[in-house]
């Protein structure tokens, strides 16, 4: 480590240290980083030290935390486009990696007072839920609940969407055209139980998104909640000054 005569913090020259290895590629996507005890022993720092350097990397998303395994150097992101209107499926293929799904439940459930007026149905009526943990090259990315609402709705509780779209099955077997939908973002924290199935330590940062989308005659058929691993996605946006507000 530099001298400590270096007016920086000591853990501030810690974290440019392993900011240079990871921009040097010595540290490679997905390599695990050496432990507190031992950036300790290495740079002649306290473990404290250490922790801090490497929490705030954890923070800004170079670094991501296993629960249990170590910290390890991020992959690339993934991005989604806020742009075309996509599903998981199609954004994971797009990047060239493998989407999967695993179903954590599904069944019909009555509309509460909430979803009733995002889905603009009347309290009570029947819903179709949702709920997946969706992975990319195996590795849990974001957990959907998802909230349908159309005739015939129940017989999604048939289809197997473990190994298929929602979007697909959607416009492929139900004939229903999706047009346009509106997504809300937020910036979190996960809570115990969506860390324990992102593989994450509980507090990890997140995004969390609200969608609802709509089919051709302007009706919502869609709203989901859902909660993305912080350091694995990126949402993108492109922005025109001149455009035109629809
Ligand atoms: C997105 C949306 C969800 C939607 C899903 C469909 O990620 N946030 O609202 O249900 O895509 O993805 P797929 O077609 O892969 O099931």
């Amino acid at each position: 480590m530099q001298s400590r005569k270096s007016p920086l913090p000591r853990y501030y020259q810690l974290k440019e240290i392993m900011r240079e290895k990871v921009t040097s590629g010595d540290w490679k996507p997905g390599d695990l980083i050496p432990s507190e005890r031992e950036l300790g022993e290495q740079y002649g720092i306290s473990r404290m030290t250490a922790r801090q350097a490497l929490t705030e990397l954890v923070n800004e998303g170079l670094f991501y935390r296993e629960q249990g395994k170590g910290t390890f150097v991020s992959r690339n992101k993934i991005t989604q486009q806020l742009i075309r209107l996509t599903g998981f499926t199609e954004d994971i293929s797009a990047r060239g990696q493998a989407p999967a799904t695993r179903v954590l439940s599904m069944h019909m459930i009555p509309a509460t007072e909430d979803l009733a007026e995002r889905l603009r149905l009347h309290v009570g009526q029947p819903i179709f839920r949702l709920q997946r943990l969706r992975l990319a090259d195996n590795e849990p990315l974001a957990i959907e609940r998802s909230h349908l609402s159309f005739i015939g709705c129940e017989r999604l509780l048939d289809e197997d969407l473990e190994t298929q779209s929602l979007y697909r099955i959607l416009e492929s077997r139900y004939g229903i055209q999706l047009i346009q939908a509106e997504q809300e973002l937020e910036a979190g924290l996960t809570n115990e139980e969506d860390a324990k199935l992102l593989n994450l330590p509980m507090g990890s940062p997140a995004l969390y998104t609200r969608r609802t989308t709509y089919t051709n005659r302007d009706l919502p058929i869609e709203y989901a909640r859902s909660v993305y691993c912080g350091h694995k996605y990126t949402f993108y946006t492109h922005m025109l000054r001149n455009q035109l507000v629809p």
